[in-house]
Parts: C-alpha cells; structure tokens; sequence
C-alpha cells in the first residue's frame, strides 16, 4: 500500500503547488536570440542619470517570451574605472516586467572609463555591440554640454517630428518679443492673477523672472532646464512658461506664446511634458520611486490572476469622479473606485464619502482595468497608467498632454464617454473579449517605451526649444530684473567643452 500512499501524497503536492507551478513552468529561453536595446548601451553619447537598457527574451523558434522565467534569470554586471583608476562608483537595478522582458538600469556616481556592460541570461554572456566603451561617460551631474546640437539630437536619436510640436509652433513662424513679451505680461501678470516665468537661455545660462503669486512649481522648469543644458549647448532662447495647470491662451482671445503642460481642444498654448514627467525623467534612481522605468515592473500579477474590476483612486477635482463613485455602488462587482480627499465638493462629501486610505500606485495593477478620468485639467498619471500592464480606460476630454495626438483610441486604451455613461458597458466588453484587452494593454507599453522614456522626455524639451529659437525675431538678452539659475557645485573633468571660444553655431 506504499506505492499508493506516496501517490497520494504526490497528489496532494500537485494540488498545493499548482499556483506555484504554474508560474515556475519551465520556459523555453534561447539565450543566444535575446533582443538588447535602450540608451544605456551607449552611455558615452547619452547622458542620463538611470541609464536603462531593456531586454526581450526569445524562444528556439524565434518568438518573443511572454512569461517571467523566474528569479536570476537575467544579471547584469556593469563595472568601469574612475578617473583615479579606481573601481567606478555603479549602483545597477534590474527590473522583471513580468512579461518576458527585463529592464536594466543603472546610474553613476562619477565619471567612468571603460566601461563593460555584461548581461547575462540563464548564465550565458550575451555579446554585445561595444562591450567596452572607454569613455568618458560622466554622470547626471557633470556640466559637459556637447557643443553641437545636431550631433547631440542625432546621439540621442530625438524624434525632430513631433506632430504636437509641428501642430504648436505652425502658429508662430515668427516671434518678435519686443511686440509679444509686455503684452503677456501686461495681460497675465495680474493681481491673483495665475503664475508665470520668463525664461531667457543665453550661453547656455539660465535666467528668469516670475509672476503671480504661486511661482514654485518654477523649480520644475529650472531642474529639467539645468539638466539638458549639463548635456547640451542650447541655442539662445526666450519663452514663458505658465506655471499653472490650466492653458491660458484661449482661441477667442488674442494669439499669444506660452508655453504649457496641459492643453486643450479650446486654447493654442505650447505644450511640454509635465513637470511630474520631466522630475521624473531626470530624478529616476535618485528622488523619486515612480517613474516611467519602475512602474513597468510594479505588477506583482500576472495578467490572468489580476481582479477583473476597474479600480481608481484620486481627490474629487472633476464632477465625473463622482459620477463614477456612483457606478461603482450600482455595479460593485465591476468596480473599485473610491475618493482619498474632499476639496471640491465639500457639500456632498457624506453623499461620496467616507474618503479612503491612499493606495500605493505600484498595487493598482493588481487590477486588470484602470481608468484615466480628469482632475482640474488632463490627469497627469496618465503615462504611468499606460506603462502598467493594466487595460486602461479613458474618459473623452478636452485636456491632452505632448504625446496625446500619438496614441490611437481602441489601439492604445479603450475611450470612454466624458460622462462615463458607456463605461459600464467597455468595460463588460473588455471583460467578455480578454485576448482584445491584453493586445490593446501590450500596445499601450510598446507605445510608452517607444515614446515616453526619459530619453524621449528630454529630447522633446531640446527638440522645441531649438526649433523655437529659430523662430525668434528679436534679440535675446538678458533682463536687469532676472534671476539666474545657476548649476550646483560639481567638479568635473570635461573631454571636448573646453572653452575655445569659438562661436556656437547651430547647424541647422
Ligand atoms: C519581440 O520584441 C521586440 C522588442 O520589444 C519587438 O521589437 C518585436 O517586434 C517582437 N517580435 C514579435 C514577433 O512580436
Ligand atoms: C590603471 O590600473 C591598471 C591596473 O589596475 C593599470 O594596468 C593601468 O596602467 C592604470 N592606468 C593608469 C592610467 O594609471
Ligand atoms: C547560474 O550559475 C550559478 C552558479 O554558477 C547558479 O547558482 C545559478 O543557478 C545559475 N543560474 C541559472 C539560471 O542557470
Ligand atoms: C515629419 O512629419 C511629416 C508629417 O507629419 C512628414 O510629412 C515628414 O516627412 C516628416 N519628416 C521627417 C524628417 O520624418
Ligand atoms: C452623456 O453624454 C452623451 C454625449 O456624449 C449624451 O448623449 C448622454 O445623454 C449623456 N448621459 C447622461 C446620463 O448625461
């Protein structure tokens, strides 16, 4: 009777660990096939603080992994000498997206010769391009501003063919300041009027002065210009930037440039990425622990075992966030929505309370639907959303941010009307046509990777401001009442910067 109670037991094993097993099958990998892309492959050319580099594995017959393989399966080692010949100060990151690809990222902490990237996959070394690159690489930190803008944008593969950008600046094909600069001025700078900064960039130095009464998102601004001027030598340049959420230059008043992070359908303001995006693109391994990298890999779940309910957290700045507060009580097997904060609509807070405890953005995804509703103007989390391996969900709006026109509905997210009244129906046809809502989630996160990475975020910036400069008219120079901004103290030894004195010149 042996044979049978060890079969048993062996039943029983079975049983317990089929979850276990289940994401443990084994997985076919051919290590030799692996796909490697991203900008920490060329680190000598491409300066970000988390350099990234991602890695798609692929099966004997050629098709791309769609499974974890498990732990340690892909290991990175990335070392390289300091300048005084000592081992280089590397702190490396290796991300599972879940989903057969890995990110790799890592960030220095000085400035670095021969560098050597090895990553391995099941134990095998995967020959790389330039597996040595001498260098110097510096860090995030060092003012070494490539001189030549055109070679810096081709370094950096920038995409010079936004069609926000295209769309936005076909409306200025020339800027005089000396007509525009008191008119913004003298229209915005108003008591309790909204904020905003006059930005002047001349030899690569950052100057400003700021209106209104909240000016402190101005670091925003400053933090992402000081960090492209580190890299590259911008063209001279002058611009506002409102420091607000709200666009400011509505198409039935007079035609004014000013540079935004939200737009809409009713309003020509200049659109950049937002400030959360931009501090996020540069401060990813430092200050911030969501950022565009790390929220591809913030799913414990796998699409399968995620709650099939659409779960939504946020303050109750739109109407529309009530609305949905009252889908989610009609249909409680469908959703789960809560408000975290009253600042709106105080007067119904019994109504739509009681407010719920904040939920870390990484456990969202526990859930397979998400959905991106407005606040005061577009949700800024709305990139972070797409990077998660959720179905997201878009309520129609009038509020778009920079990379909006290059999403596709029912490719890249599934629309929703602005009063959510279709929504409970998207989301039971997502429900009922699974394989649709996993390829439309996949779709998203190509699309992220392909355009919403920190690299895509800074090139945008440089992209603008030197197709801006080229538009101006008017001298640029420096106002008595500006402020500069200045980098902070941090040696460096620079290859190719030395100040020659030969002219800038903008080869374009
Ligand atoms: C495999 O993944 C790579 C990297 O994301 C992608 O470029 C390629 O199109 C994928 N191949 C297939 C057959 O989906
Ligand atoms: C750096 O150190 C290595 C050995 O650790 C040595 O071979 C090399 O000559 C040194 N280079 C310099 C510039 O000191
Ligand atoms: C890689 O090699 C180490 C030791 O050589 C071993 O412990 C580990 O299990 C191996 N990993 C894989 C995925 O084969
Ligand atoms: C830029 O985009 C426009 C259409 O939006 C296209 O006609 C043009 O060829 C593109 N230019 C480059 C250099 O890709
Ligand atoms: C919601 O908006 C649509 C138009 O987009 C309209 O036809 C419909 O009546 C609205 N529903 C409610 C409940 O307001």
């Amino acid at each position: 009777m042996l044979w049978f109670w060890k079969l048993f037991i062996f039943f029983l094993l079975c049983a317990f660990n089929e979850t276990t097993l289940h994401t443990r099958k084994i997985i076919d990998v051919d290590p030799t096939r692996t796909i490697l892309w991203g900008p920490g492959l060329e680190p000598d050319k491409i300066v970000l603080r988390a350099r990234y580099i991602f890695v798609q594995l692929v099966d004997h017959q050629g098709l791309n992994v769609t499974n974890s393989p498990g732990k340690n399966f892909v290991a990175a080692v990335i070392n390289g000498n300091s300048l005084s010949n000592e081992t280089c100060r590397v702190w490396s990151q290796i991300f599972d997206c879940k989903d057969g690809s890995f990110i790799i990222r890592y960030r220095l902490h000085e400035t670095c010769n021969d560098l050597q990237i090895k990553v391995l996959v099941k134990n095998h070394t995967l020959p790389l391009i330039r597996p040595l690159i001498k260098g110097p690489i510096y860090e995030e930190e060092c003012y070494c501003p490539q001189k030549s803008i055109k070679k810096w944008l081709e370094d950096n593969h920038c995409n010079s063919n936004h069609s926000q950008i295209l769309r936005d600046l076909k409306l200025f094909p020339s800027v005089d300041f000396e007509i525009y600069r008191s008119k913004i001025i003298s229209r915005f700078n108003q008591p309790h009027g909204v904020s905003l900064c006059h930005y002047v960039i001349k030899n690569n130095k950052i100057h400003r002065q700021c209106f209104g009464e909240h000016v402190g998102f101005k670091t925003f601004v400053d933090d992402i210009l000081l960090s492209i001027t580190r890299k590259l030598f911008l063209p001279d340049v002058e611009f506002f930037m409102n420091l607000g959420d709200w666009p400011l230059v509505l198409k039935n008043t007079e035609l004014l440039p000013i540079f935004s992070w939200c737009g809409s359908v009713d309003s020509n303001d200049i659109i950049l990425p937002t400030y959360d995006l931009a501090k996020s693109s540069v401060e990813a391994m430092s200050s911030v622990i969501l950022d565009m990298l790390s929220v591809q890999a913030s799913s414990k779940t796998v699409w399968e075992k995620k709650i099939e309910k659409v779960f939504w957290r946020g303050r109750d700045s739109n109407r529309a966030r009530l609305i949905l507060i009252d889908l989610s009580r009609k249909h409680p097997n469908l959703f789960n929505a809560a408000l975290t904060n009253f600042f709106f609509f105080t007067k119904e807070a019994e109504k739509y309370g009681p407010t719920q405890k904040h939920v870390s953005f990484f456990d969202f995804f526990e859930y397979k639907y998400q959905l991106n509703i407005d606040g005061t103007v577009a949700a800024y989390r709305f990139p972070y959303l797409l990077a998660g391996d959720s179905l997201v969900f878009k309520q129609d709006s009038k509020y778009y941010e920079f990379f909006y026109k290059d999403l596709e509905a029912e490719k890249h997210f599934i629309p929703v009307k602005h009063n959510l009244s279709d929504l409970v129906e998207k989301v039971n046809w997502a429900i009922n046509n699974d394989k649709t809502a996993y390829k439309i989630t996949k779709n998203a996160q190509q699309f992220i990777r392909d355009n919403l990475m920190p690299q895509h975020i800074i090139c945008y910036h440089a992209v603008l401001i030197q197709k801006w400069s080229h538009r101006i008219t008017s001298k640029i120079k420096v106002f008595p009442e500006m402020e500069e901004v200045t980098q902070k103290e941090h040696e460096c030894n620079c290859l190719n910067t030395k100040d020659d004195g030969s002219e800038i010149k903008d080869e374009l």
